[in-house]
């Protein structure tokens, strides 16, 4: 069932959403060679402490971590480990903030140091596709826009979109109806109406889109080694643009 979100809902939902962003920007000033996504995961499970938030995804399904931190051709739900990240890593943290009952769910794609210029445009077309996806997420359109429009332009470069991972509806729990895969057809799948909460959240491989799970039973990684890239905000279909809930204010 999908659920229509209250004002209330919408605003505490948008407190969580301006905390993750915040949580973004400090993430992105320390992510640099030398540095574990241990050290992240250490931060991040103290600065929401320190603003009055939870991690939503510790004890999610058994997963025991604040953040997920994907590195290089790990596509999603990396588990944070002490390994230092090297020059010309790419890392993905991804994480849920629940602030007073509130959700909001973002990741995003970190350059460690000096990345290729090849490396410079997976982020660059990844990221973009995601705006692309969220332009289409407007009363009266179908999820299979949204998919379609990433999946356009993300093939049109010569990439892959991963299909085995989608975006969801979120509030009251992680992960609500509706799927919103990051591939499909235009004017096919459910309409979207006002007052829906929705995450899109694009993974991009360099190379194939399909992947492989790891024997810890929760990472994703490409099959073919290539490198992978996501990002990904939480955003309210209204009767206007949609509102991307994970910026700040
Ligand atoms: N943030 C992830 C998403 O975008 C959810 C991960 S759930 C976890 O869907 F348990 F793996 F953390
Ligand atoms: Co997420």
């Amino acid at each position: 069932m999908i659920q229509l979100k209250s004002k209330n809902e919408i605003e505490k939902m948008r407190e969580a959403g301006d905390l993750l962003a915040r949580c973004h920007q400090e993430i992105k000033k320390r992510i640099k060679p030398g540095v574990s996504t241990w050290d992240i995961e250490v931060f991040v499970d103290a600065f929401l402490k320190e603003h009055g938030a939870t991690a939503e995804q510790k004890g999610y399904n058994g997963y025991k971590y604040a953040t997920c931190a994907s590195i290089n051709d790990e596509i999603c739900h990396g588990f944070p480990r002490k390994t230092p990240l090297k020059d010309g890593d790419i890392v993905t943290i991804d994480m849920v903030v629940n602030l007073d009952g509130g959700l909001a769910d973002s990741a995003w794609t970190y350059a460690v140091g000096q990345v290729s210029d090849k490396v410079k445009d997976l982020l660059d077309v990844t990221e973009k596709s995601l705006y692309l996806g969220i332009e289409q997420a407007v009363v009266g359109n179908r999820i299979g826009d949204i998919g379609s429009a990433i999946q356009t332009f993300v093939e049109g470069k010569g990439y892959g979109v991963v299909r085995d991972f989608v975006g969801h509806g979120i509030g009251p729990t992680i992960h609500e109806d509706p799927q919103v895969p990051h591939y499909g057809r235009p004017g096919r799948g459910l309409r979207l109406r006002e007052g829906m909460v929705i995450t899109i959240e694009p993974m991009v491989n360099i190379g194939d889109w399909r992947s492989t799970l790891d024997s810890n039973g929760w990472t994703a990684r490409t099959m073919d080694g290539s490198l992978s890239a996501q990002y990904e905000h939480t955003l309210l279909i209204t009767d206007d643009k949609p509102l991307i809930l994970t910026k700040l204010k």
